[in-house]
């Protein structure tokens, strides 16, 4: 009701600015990195393991590509991401010395179970689940767990639960490095002060909230958006055009930026805005370059940069300065701009935000 709306037109608005809080109550209670934080008999699972294969869909499907650069990058576990309605239907070579990850918000998505027990089936026994309702019929068949603590989450777009995925994830990529002797104290202690100053670093980047308005009364008038990322940020460009085409109606594709001259930049116009997920990392001097080849045919370039990316606004080129650099957990920063630009873009359009057409919450059939 209009009540627990508060200040918020939509609900999905209200769950935007609600990820402070959902993202301290998701690390609350974490004092130290222990495999125990995944339940009973987590370490010997984790050191039993030697690769990661995660299984999910939608929204969740992202996180899970997201973590995969974690997995591989800081725990070195090599990682496979696949969409579980795929998984189940197709041949795959099992591995027992698997970890199975399965990420439900709903804990009941038909394929995502499906998917589980076609693992299961073919002898992968380690399993473990980030799910967000602790009842759930995932929670029940998994053996080990995280239950992330976004809160009940009534819009069909998916927002505070993917970065509460995305903070358990990286709890699990860390628990996993120690089970295997990979993290060294000072790196943990490094990353658990990173992860509690999250909140505070959400809170930062939902100011930008006029900024974000701004750009949206621009893609209002638009039908074709493009999401560009390297590395760590593709996954967040995919989710950023996701949650655009789910409440806006709005086509849009992301690519890894280095994709870009094999196949969409036939496409680019002034009519098909491009956004540009920028952080200040290894791959911004390549990034750079791909976006001056958008400039070349007259796209025009929204850019998510942070202080040190030195991308400045001129002709054809917006800019949002994201507050701080944020290393390894720059992607739960960097949805967030996403997440109210599709919001923003929608609610100019005068579509049904909460309720997007076609779509459901939870897809418990197949
Ligand atoms: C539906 C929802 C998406 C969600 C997906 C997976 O398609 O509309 O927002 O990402 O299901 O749901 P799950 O509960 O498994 O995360």
């Amino acid at each position: 009701g209009a009540a627990e709306l508060g200040p918020y037109r939509h609900y999905m608005q209200k769950e935007i600015f609600e990820q402070p809080r959902a993202i301290a109550d998701t690390l609350e209670g974490v004092e130290g990195i222990v495999p125990e934080l995944f339940g009973d008999g987590a370490y010997r699972v984790f050191q039993d393991i030697d690769s990661v294969l995660i299984l999910a869909c939608g929204t969740s499907y992202y996180s899970g590509c997201a973590a995969k650069y974690w997995l591989e990058s800081i725990a070195k576990i090599p990682t496979q991401v696949e969409v579980a309605s795929e998984y189940r239907y197709r041949d795959s070579v099992p591995s027992p010395k698997t970890l199975v990850v399965t990420i439900t918000q709903s804990g009941e998505t038909a394929d995502t179970l499906a998917a589980l027990r076609h693992a299961q089936g073919l002898g992968m026994t380690q399993t473990l689940t980030i799910c967000n309702v602790a009842t759930s019929a995932m929670v029940r068949e998994c053996k080990l767990a995280y239950i992330t603590r976004a809160g009940v989450e009534i819009g069909v777009a998916s927002t505070k639960a993917f970065t509460t995925q995305l903070a358990g994830l990286f709890l699990l990529t860390l628990a996993l490095a120690q089970a295997k002797g990979r993290l060294s104290e000072e790196d943990e202690a490094a990353h658990l002060k990173a992860m509690r100053h999250l909140p505070a670093a959400l809170q930062a980047v939902l100011a930008l909230e006029p900024q974000v308005i701004s750009w949206a009364e621009d893609f209002a008038k638009m039908e074709n958006a493009l999401f560009l990322g390297r590395g760590l940020h593709y996954p967040i460009a995919l989710e950023g055009a996701l949650k655009l085409k789910e409440i806006s109606y709005i086509h849009a594709e992301a690519y890894p930026a280095g994709e870009l001259k094999h196949g969409p930049l036939a496409l680019v116009t002034s009519a098909m805005p491009v956004v540009t997920v920028a952080p200040n990392d290894a791959l911004l001097e390549k990034l750079k370059s791909n976006m001056q080849e958008v400039r070349a045919r007259g796209g025009v370039l929204y850019v998510l940069a942070d202080a040190d990316s030195h991308i400045d606004s001129s002709e054809g080129v917006h800019v949002i300065r994201m507050p701080e650099h944020y290393g390894a957990l720059s992607p739960l920063l960097h949805v967030v701009p996403l997440q109210l630009l599709a919001y923003h873009t929608a609610v100019a359009r005068g579509t049904d935000v909460d309720k997007p057409r076609n779509l459901a919450k939870s897809v418990t059939v197949e």
